[in-house]
């Protein structure tokens, strides 16, 4: 989500400490969110429409009695977001037809009894080049070395450093104009977290009860993106390189994070793509 608006959301203000009953509606959300990915995934697949990735979703999520968060939200007018290849993130379903060496990458948040739960991944449709399966690894790996790094009262900035320092390793770049976010009865809330090393996120201690998403943009060229399009919407990287995201939703417990959205069927830490 926007820089921007999760600096306005965040400035000075503490995030929201959960409770026991508080963390089981969260666990709930977060679960749900993940069968929904689950459930995407094998439409996934060259020849689909991203606007019909959108209906299955809206589809789903309300055969389960739960709402979808993005509708609406600032405007937004569909249920999901698909950013294919150049996209970096808030890709609109519509026309655009899946295809052989695409990357798509589909992000749900879903609201359930009121608590909310967002995740996202990134698929290869058929055969990928060799850079943008580097480039989609390294995302991965970077989403899971941010979640690894961190353990009860660790400071936000930790994710920043763990996460630029994989892709810079890598020869890769890291968006900065977008970040991971609070989130539980508000789909944006403190703390902001940025995935590079902002100065200011050395504030922001991850207290046991405190929920957030961990969401890198990874690029294989530049880290500079172009302004939302015509639409509103779609932010592309500024060169044209391709960009690839994944999304937890994680809970710091008195024991470590606690990752919320965990899929069944989609790749799980450790993954070779
Ligand atoms: N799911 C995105 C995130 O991870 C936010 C999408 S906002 C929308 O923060 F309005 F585009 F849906
Ligand atoms: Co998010
Ligand atoms: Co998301």
């Amino acid at each position: 989500m926007w820089n921007r608006v999760i600096r306005g959301l965040t400035r000075g203000k503490r995030p929201p400490i959960y409770n026991e009953r508080q963390r089981a509606q969260l666990r709930e959300a977060g679960e749900f969110n993940a069968r929904l990915i689950d459930y995407l995934r094998p439409y996934v697949q060259p020849g689909v429409a991203t606007r019909e990735l959108d209906r299955l979703a809206e589809e789903f999520t309300r055969d389960h009695g739960h709402r979808p968060a993005c509708l609406g939200y600032k405007g937004y007018p569909k249920h999901i977001c698909t950013s294919v290849n150049q996209v970096v993130c808030h890709g609109i379903p519509g026309d655009y037809v899946l295809r052989d060496g695409d990357i798509v990458n589909v992000d749900a948040t879903t609201i359930v009894n009121g608590w909310y739960g967002d995740s996202s991944e990134t698929f290869l449709i058929g055969d990928v080049s060799s850079d943008v399966r580097r480039l989609v690894q390294a995302t991965f790996d970077a989403m899971w070395r941010g979640i690894r790094v961190i353990k009860p009262m660790s400071s936000v900035i930790e994710i920043g450093y763990a996460i630029s320092r994989l892709a810079h390793d890598r020869g890769l770049s890291v968006v900065e104009e977008y970040q991971g976010h609070g989130l539980g009865r508000r789909f944006h809330q403190p703390p902001g977290v940025p995935h590079y090393p902002l100065p200011q996120a050395s504030r922001d201690v991850l207290v046991p009860g405190v929920c957030f998403t961990i969401e890198p943009m990874l690029n294989l060229g530049a880290k500079q993106t172009s302004p939302p399009a015509l639409d509103g919407w779609t932010v592309t990287t500024a060169d044209g390189s391709f960009s690839a995201q994944f999304e937890h939703t994680i809970l710091m417990t008195e024991h470590g994070p606690e990752v919320l959205t965990l899929t069944q069927h989609g790749p799980q830490e450790g993954h070779q793509f």
